[in-house]
């Protein structure tokens, strides 16, 4: 925590940055986490909880498996993505995480999803059953 919290000026506008940032370290923020960063910027714990439980890529737990995040804004829907759910879910099982997201800049060639860093587009039920196979 406290190499997190070195690399970030101490002040509230660092709060989404620090968090990002334990996520990506630990898998999760959890209450020690939330506590000492809420110490560190002033803030109550109440504060800190809320920013981190009101984004979905914030997590309480950690969770090993691997995910894939699916957009689900309105371009999606409009070229097929709510169709394509329960294949996804299917494929996917309790063994991959399904997340949604809003919008990956990939609108007018969606449907779209995004596994790490990687975006995929034009979203099939066999592409995005691959995909989630691939995991
Ligand atoms: S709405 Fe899905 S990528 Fe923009």
């Amino acid at each position: 925590m406290e190499p997190i919290l070195a690399r970030h000026r101490a002040t509230q506008d660092s709060l989404l940055p620090i968090l990002h940032d334990v996520q990506a370290e630990f898998g999760h923020i959890s209450e020690d986490a939330i506590r000492t960063i809420a110490e560190a910027l002033n803030l109550t714990r109440a504060e800190v909880y809320g920013v981190v439980s009101f984004y979905h890529d914030f997590r309480s737990q950690p969770d090993p498996r691997p995910a894939i995040k699916i957009c689900r804004a309105e371009a999606c829907q409009a070229r097929g993505i709510e169709a394509l759910m329960p294949a996804i879910e299917a494929a996917a099982g309790a063994r991959v995480r399904v997340e949604t997201t809003y919008c990956l800049g990939l609108c007018s060639v969606g449907p779209a999803a995004m596994i790490g860093k990687d975006v995929h587009a034009r979203l099939t039920e066999g592409s995005v059953g691959d995909l989630v196979n691939s995991l």
